[in-house]
């Protein structure tokens, strides 16, 4: 099964001149999303995880899937303001300007084996941000997975050395 073929390119959303990959229609095929998972689960090779990281907000979706099927917790990573516990806090450069991620402190516990989970790779401001968060409390990246990654914005390089999957390339 192609995988990328689920996903819908949307021009100009949400600004003129992106084009948005829409996931749904890969949510939307309980078999597409059968196959993304078990994708997941064989790239990971029965490696032990306890807690699954999930990127707000479409990176939830797998994460919980994930953690489910690994006998693992999820513990989210979201944008501020949202998390109603005390937190940490890790600021990121967007294209133009910054962002901040935050995640509750006690999500991860010091040498936990840490999956960490995202729609897309696109620059990896994101996932770097998620990376040094889970680093900053003990925890161990296994790998950071993605459903796909945009190839031509060099997102694996900011990752380095991180093991690193995705499903597919655009
Ligand atoms: C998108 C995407 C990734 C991130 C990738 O999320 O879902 O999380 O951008 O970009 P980067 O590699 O350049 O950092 P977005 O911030 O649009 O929010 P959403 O998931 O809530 O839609
Ligand atoms: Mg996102």
């Amino acid at each position: 099964m192609r995988l990328e073929d689920y996903i819908r390119d949307i021009q100009d959303f949400p600004k003129p001149g992106i084009i948005y990959k829409d996931i749904t229609p890969l949510l939307q095929n309980p078999e597409a999303m059968r196959e993304a998972v078990n994708r997941f689960l064989d790239e990971l090779g029965g490696a032990e995880i306890q807690k699954v990281v999930g990127i707000e907000s479409r990176g939830f979706f797998f994460a919980t899937l994930l953690a489910e099927k690994l006998n693992a917790g999820f513990v989210p990573i979201r944008k501020p303001g949202k998390l109603p516990y005390k937190t940490l806090r890790e600021r990121y450069s967007l294209e133009y300007g910054e962002d901040t991620l935050e995640i509750h402190c006690d999500g991860i516990l010091p040498g936990e084996k840490v999956l960490i989970h995202d729609d897309v790779l696109a620059t990896g401001g994101t996932a770097a941000a998620a990376c040094k968060l889970i680093e900053k409390m003990g925890g161990e990246i296994v790998q950071c997975n993605f459903l796909m990654d945009l190839a031509f914005l060099k997102g694996k390089e900011k990752l380095t050395p991180n093991k690193i999957v995705s499903l597919f390339t655009f």
